[in-house]
């Protein structure tokens, strides 16, 4: 993502001086467990697209930075309600918030966050980026009650998928490029535009992050291989092979599903039939089509190198391996 740092570098770390800020509280577990998490060495795309988007539409004041921190705020708790919920021991490479100080601390800490965030967004002061942010944050948990409801879902849809992928995750990226938009003041199409760049490129992050849990190695990804598989989470890799895969095969994979705890022996079992019948290539093929139309989206805007910077990130999304 040179780049996008070459452009947005500074700014970045001032949303980390922001989030120390940010973090202020009178009850030290909340410091604690905050920092902790915001310290551990997340990638940052949200703020990068809020920052960005902001850039590509003419915005020069100081906003974007207090905003960046928000939107990582916001994602900051998803993660640490959904490390409770997903039974997650692992986050970006070392032992996640709930491992440490319990599902307890984890869920009124997330709780923190999201409250403070719409304080902070107060402080903003645009009631469009406002209303943004709170339409995203609702959708957000819709989309990861919608995934709890499709648990163990042998006959999930790959549209359905879809539609939790778009709510539980694509929604703040596109939020993040939307509030951007509307920082710089641009047209309604234009703001359109950035907000479907986010969707698309959200859609896509999710699609390889459903792909790596099935490739990646735990060292890279930072998360353990084979989770979503184990919580009986359907995603498209196994949608793909479900839909061509013999009976005998559906079987081994539904008593895998079925089972709390998986041995790597089953993941490699199940793994090797989502290989074999094209899971893989499958999910790539689509994240790739969803990042060839942000392109698209980013087409009405001058060719600038923030424009650049933004389809570099979107190219980034697809090859990532953390
Ligand atoms: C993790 O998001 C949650 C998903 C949407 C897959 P990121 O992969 O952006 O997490 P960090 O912040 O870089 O750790
Ligand atoms: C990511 O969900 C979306 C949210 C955190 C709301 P996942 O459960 O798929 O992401 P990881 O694998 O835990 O990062
Ligand atoms: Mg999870
Ligand atoms: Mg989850």
């Amino acid at each position: 993502m040179q780049l996008a740092m070459n452009i947005i570098g500074d700014d970045l770390i001032r949303v980390e001086q922001q989030f120390v800020k940010d973090l202020e509280s009178d009850v030290p577990l909340i410091r604690k467990v905050g920092e902790y998490v915001l310290s551990s060495g997340g990638k940052r795309v949200r703020p990068a697209l809020l920052l960005l988007a902001a850039r590509l539409c003419g915005y020069k004041g100081d906003k974007a930075v207090p905003l960046a921190s928000v939107i990582e705020f916001i994602h900051t708790a998803t993660l640490l309600h959904d490390d409770v919920v997903d039974s997650a021991t692992l986050r970006r490479g070392i032992a996640s918030a709930n491992t440490l100080w319990g599902n307890e601390a984890s869920v009124l800490v997330g709780d923190f966050l999201f409250s403070k965030s719409f304080s902070l967004m107060v402080v903003v002061g645009s009631m469009d980026i406002l209303r943004v942010l709170s339409d995203a944050t609702t959708i957000i948990a819709e989309g990861e009650v919608l995934q709890l409801l499709c648990t163990g879902e042998l006959d999930l849809t790959e549209e359905q998928y879809i539609n939790v992928v778009r709510s539980k995750t694509a929604i703040l990226m596109s939020a993040a490029c939307e509030a951007g938009a509307i920082l710089g003041g641009v047209t309604p199409q234009k703001q359109k535009a950035l907000a479907d760049f986010g969707m698309d490129l959200g859609i896509a992050f999710q699609l390889m992050d459903d792909t790596l849990d099935y490739i990646a190695t735990e060292e890279e990804f930072g998360k353990s291989i084979g989770h979503d598989l184990e919580e009986g989470k359907i995603t498209l890799p196994l949608i793909h092979t479900l839909r061509q895969c013999k009976d005998n095969e559906r079987d081994v994979i539904a008593a895998v599903i079925e089972k709390d705890e998986m041995s790597l022996e089953e993941f490699r079992e199940v793994s090797g039939l989502v290989r074999q019948y094209g899971g893989i290539d499958y999910a790539v093929g689509l994240a790739q089509r969803y990042i060839q139309g942000c392109a698209d989206h980013l087409a009405g805007f001058e060719t600038a190198p923030v424009r650049e910077a933004l389809l570099e990130l979107a190219d980034y999304v697809v090859t990532r391996s953390k």
